[in-house]
């Protein structure tokens, strides 16, 4: 493994292989009445949010601690950011108090790839601007696996902001890694500038069509992944109504009906319930959204154990 994961091109096939094997030990671990394992004694790690998280933060704090490490969490809200402090500053002094590993998220694109160039600690992006967010990819691809086996050939459904959603940017690359295909579904306003280019490098399909990709247009769909529609990272009108976007592209109840019976469904949350996915679908039988979370935590144990325990302990 690289030193630090800012983006799903710092691991390999081989390298996310080994992540998901840790993981389902840790995964184990979280079911243990005594969830203690003391890979990271001695070791701190920060966790550095200048985006609001529930799961993602709450999960790397758990994850930390699951393992022995000395978790310490600093938000932009409350730190010396919100006194004008710049980025490099903040991150200098938080390192210079001897930490071993940052966490990070933030809200420009490369916010965590330049941090990294300031620090000899492993940095982990949790989600930086609309680029990318690593760590949910794995946990997505780690919960797919578990429920379908190998991706190789397995066909995925990614639905909904597609511009705002670094969620996608990371997924896309994963699920090729593991030999998924994907189709990108969205409305024309919130497809990506230069999509086109894009996909046809980076080896997605598109559509606007989300009736016709669910039927089976792109061939049978084998997972769909649902992402939420980031009002907070929208400056203008991108669809008319709420109720025009649901009839377009929500996960409704008749979308439901559309699916394959045992077709899982995930979105990486938080949702709109009622918008981008109706109760029935995050609620159905079929629905993985509680597992990502818990896959999450095992995951980022994973993660940190990789790049913090050192490589004698990982062999
Ligand atoms: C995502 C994020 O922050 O990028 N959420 C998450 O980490 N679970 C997606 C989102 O906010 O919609």
């Amino acid at each position: 493994m690289k030193k630090h994961l800012l983006s799903i091109d710092d691991v390999t096939a081989d390298d996310i292989a080994a992540l998901f094997e840790t993981a389902a030990e840790m995964h184990d671990v979280q079911r243990r009445e005594v969830k203690k394992l003391p890979a990271l004694r001695g070791r701190t790690v920060i966790n550095l949010f200048f985006e609001d998280s529930t799961r993602t933060r709450s999960s790397f704090e758990i994850a930390g601690k699951w393992l022995s490490a000395d978790v310490i969490n600093l938000s932009a809200k409350g730190s010396s950011t919100s006194k004008g402090e710049s980025l490099r500053d903040t991150v200098l002094t938080v390192t210079a108090m001897g930490i071993d590993g940052l966490v990070m998220r933030h809200s420009a694109s490369g916010a965590a790839h330049q941090v990294a160039q300031w620090l000899d600690i492993p940095v982990i992006n949790a989600g930086d601007g609309t680029h990318e967010h690593p760590t949910q990819a794995l946990l997505d691809a780690y919960t797919l696996v578990r429920h379908l086996g190998s991706l190789e050939g397995k066909h995925v459904a990614i639905i909904g902001d597609l511009t705002h959603s670094r969620v996608f940017r990371s997924n896309i690359k994963s699920l090729a890694k593991l030999g998924a295909r994907v189709t990108v579904v969205a409305p024309p306003t919130l497809m990506p500038s230069g999509v086109g280019p894009w996909s046809a490098e980076a080896g997605f399909a598109t559509s606007y069509d989300l009736d016709g990709v669910l039927a089976g247009d792109n061939g049978p769909v084998d997972a769909v992944m649902m992402l939420r529609v980031q009002k907070e990272r929208m400056s203008g009108g991108y669809f008319p109504t709420a109720r025009e976007y649901t009839v377009g592209y929500g996960l409704t109840r008749g979308r439901l009906a559309m699916l394959q019976p045992g077709t899982p469904i995930l979105h990486p949350g938080p949702m709109n319930r009622g918008l981008e996915i109706s109760p029935d679908a995050a609620d159905a039988a079929d629905s993985l959204i509680l597992d990502q979370v818990s896959a999450g935590v095992a995951v980022r144990m994973a993660v940190l154990y990789h790049l913090l325990a050192g490589e004698e302990a990982v062999q």
